[in-house]
């Protein structure tokens, strides 16, 4: 079983409450169930991470070394300027997807620049909860390329 940790940036714990015209009626609750059922089609094990603080999501990321197999990450606003998180990706090298609930390009122009999506694999935006189940879908299919 590979081991995916499913990382979540700041307001994100607000979904479903929070701008549902732009982020859609599910709650984090409803989107990690949701890739709970996928987990066990695709054989993967999942591990949850959410928080309003940049360096408990570096922690994350640093624990995750030697023990998850890859990383699905929406960093919310961190994405636009967190440099730290991208260095933090960049130093565990653990296959990562970066994911956004939104077109991030369709919207403020401070939103279309993402300064983790250098070292990411690949970036999904624009999907509302299904960019979550993109992301794990895509993370799953390189990790079996790689084997
Ligand atoms: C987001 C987009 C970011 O610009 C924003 O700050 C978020 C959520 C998304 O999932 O669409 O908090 O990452």
């Amino acid at each position: 079983m590979k081991k995916i940790l499913i990382l979540n940036g700041p307001n994100i714990n607000m979904l479903g409450i929070r701008e549902p015209g732009v982020y859609g009626s599910q709650s984090l609750a409803n989107i990690e169930e949701n890739l709970n059922t996928i987990a066990e089609t695709l054989l993967l094990e999942l591990t949850f991470f959410q928080s309003n603080h940049e360096g408990e999501i570096i922690d994350q990321i640093h624990k995750a070394f030697g023990n998850m197999n890859g990383i699905l990450i929406n960093p919310a606003a961190f994405t636009h300027y967190s440099y730290a998180i991208r260095d933090a990706i960049s130093a565990v090298n653990i296959p990562t997807v970066e994911v956004h609930l939104s077109n991030i390009h369709q919207r403020e122009s401070f939103r279309h620049q993402s300064v983790t999506a250098p070292v990411v694999i690949g970036q999904i935006s624009g999907f509302g909860a299904y960019s979550y189940e993109l992301g794990l879908r895509a993370l799953h299919n390189k990790l079996i390329e790689k084997r």
